[in-house]
This record gives structure tokens, C-alpha cells and sequence, in this order.
């Protein structure tokens, strides 16, 4: 990744702050960009002490076009250009079975989750389109094994992981002509604050419950996400295009 320019949302935990990490290490020059903007300035902090590149934290929420297009701006404006973006900012759903799915949750699940994977895309594609050279150029979707399969009580955001891949798929084969490639990663149960939050790492028994669903018999863990969205942000995977890479212990594959 030397000599890339690298954008990754939600870069201020978890699954994103990782993976803005795995790029720095790789040698891409990287963009932080958050609604958490203390969280945001500690990767980009973090990215400058531990790996020789710079690094930049942007505040923006990915449901508001504005923020995204400003987030773009001010990452092109630093570095001059746009090579990789991983759009992975999202929320934990709330649960409850679709015809009891709270509006306003569905809504701000939709918005945050789907709506704002394609304004990041559209201004991110709008920059990339605009470099007249033959790098190879990548967008990394974060969708989720629920993007490929359902799980109950969680309707907003198998939705919105659905609608992530096909969003993908979609720009896969619409700018394929111009060299950029636009692939998604598809974890299952990862340790984050996600998980905490949600409650699966704290309830023994739900825990036990959702380890078994992984025939690898853990949760995964965020850098092993990250190495396979470094290497999709990668030209190593010149050749992949429109795929949903599942990292999910064999989470999908029964
Ligand atoms: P996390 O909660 O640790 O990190 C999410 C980050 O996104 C936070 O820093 C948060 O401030 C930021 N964010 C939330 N809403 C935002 C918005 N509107 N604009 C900008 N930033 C925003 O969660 P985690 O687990 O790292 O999740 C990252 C992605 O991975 C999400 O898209 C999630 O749906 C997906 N995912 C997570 C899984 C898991 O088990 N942890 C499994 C499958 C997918």
C-alpha cells in the first residue's frame, strides 16, 4: 500500500480502527474519519506513532451527505488522492421481531448502516473516477454474515447488510471499465464493543449459544477481519471484484 491513500469510517474502534492500523502497517497514507472524533484523533495518533506514514482524523457522521462529502474533500486535500476506502462505520441493531420493529429504529438502522455505505461510495467513487491513472483503485464494503443469511429479531440490519452487498455488486460491475474494484467483507460474531454492547459477550448463555453457531467454535476477532479488508483494499486482489468474502469461522457455510 505504499504510496495509496487510504479511507476508512468508523475508524475509531473496533473492526475499523484495526483495519486503518493493517494499512498504516502495509505503508498507505490513511484518513480516520468518525462520528467519535477523540476516538478518531487516537487511531490517527495512534497510526503515526506506531508505523512511518501520516495519518488524518475527520469528524462525520455517514448518514449526513454534507459530512461525507466534506470527509472525502478533506481527505484529497491532505493527501491529493483517494486509492482505497473502507466504508465501515455502523450500529448494532435493536431487537424484536419485524411486525413489533420499532419505525424510528428501522429508519435510523437503514440510514446509517445502508444510506450511509452509498453516500460514502458515491463521493468515493466521484474522486476516484476523477484520477486518470492505471492504479489499481478499491472500495471495502463492511457487511456482515447477515448480509447472506437472516437471524431472528434482527430484520433493520439483515436488511441493510443485504441492501451493503448488493450496493457492492452493483458498483463491481458499474466501474470495473475505470479500474476500481468494490468488494465486502462479511464477519460474523466479532469481539468489540459492538458485542458488548449488544450484551452476547456478557450473557453466558447467549454466549455459548452464538460460539456454537461457528463451526471454527469462537468469536473472531477484529484483526482477522482487518487482514482480509487490507488485502480486498490491495492490489494483491487485482483480479476480485464484486465478491462477499465471508469471514465467519464457517458461520455461513452449513
Ligand atoms: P464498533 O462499535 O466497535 O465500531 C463502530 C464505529 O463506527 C464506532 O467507532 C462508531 O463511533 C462509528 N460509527 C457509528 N455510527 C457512525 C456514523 N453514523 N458515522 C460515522 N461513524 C459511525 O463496531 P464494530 O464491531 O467494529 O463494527 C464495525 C462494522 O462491522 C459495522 O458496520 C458492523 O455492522 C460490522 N460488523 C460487526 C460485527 C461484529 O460482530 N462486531 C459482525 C459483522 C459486521
Amino acid at each position: 500500500m505504499n504510496d495509496r491513500v487510504a479511507l476508512v469510517t468508523g475508524g475509531a474502534s473496533g473492526i475499523g480502527r484495526t483495519s486503518a492500523l493493517a494499512l498504516a502497517k502495509a505503508g498507505a497514507r490513511v484518513a480516520v474519519a468518525d462520528t467519535d472524533a477523540s476516538g478518531a484523533n487516537d487511531t490517527a495518533r495512534s497510526i503515526e506513532d506506531e508505523h512511518d506514514t501520516e495519518a488524518l482524523a475527520v469528524e462525520a457522521d455517514v448518514s449526513e451527505a454534507e459530512d461525507v462529502q466534506h470527509m472525502v474533500a478533506e481527505t484529497v486535500e491532505r493527501f491529493g488522492r483517494l486509492d482505497a476506502a473502507v466504508n465501515n462505520a455502523g450500529l448494532e441493531s435493536t431487537k424484536a421481531r419485524l411486525a413489533d420493529y420499532d419505525e424510528a429504529d428501522f429508519d435510523r438502522m437503514i440510514d446509517v448502516n445502508l444510506r450511509g455505505v452509498f453516500l460514502c461510495m458515491k463521493h468515493e467513487l466521484r474522486q476516484m473516477t476523477t484520477q486518470r491513472d492505471d492504479k489499481d483503485r478499491a472500495i471495502v464494503n463492511v457487511a456482515s454474515a447477515l448480509g447472506t443469511v437472516a437471524f431472528r429479531e434482527k430484520s433493520a440490519y439483515v436488511a441493510a447488510k443485504h441492501g451493503v452487498i448488493g450496493l457492492t455488486k452493483s458498483a463491481a460491475l458499474e466501474y470495473a471499465g475505470e479500474n476500481i474494484r468494490a468488494n465486502a467483507v462479511s464477519p460474523s460474531f466479532i469481539e468489540t464493543s459492538m458485542q458488548m454492547r449488544t450484551g452476547t459477550l456478557l450473557r453466558p448463555e447467549q454466549l455459548d449459544e452464538v460460539t456454537s453457531l461457528h463451526p471454527l467454535g469462537r468469536f473472531g476477532q477484529p484483526a482477522e477481519v482487518a487482514q482480509a479488508i487490507r488485502w480486498l483494499a490491495s492490489p494483491e486482489a487485482s483480479f476480485v471484484t464484486g465478491a462477499a468474502l465471508p469471514v465467519d469461522g464457517g458461520y455461513t457455510a452449513q
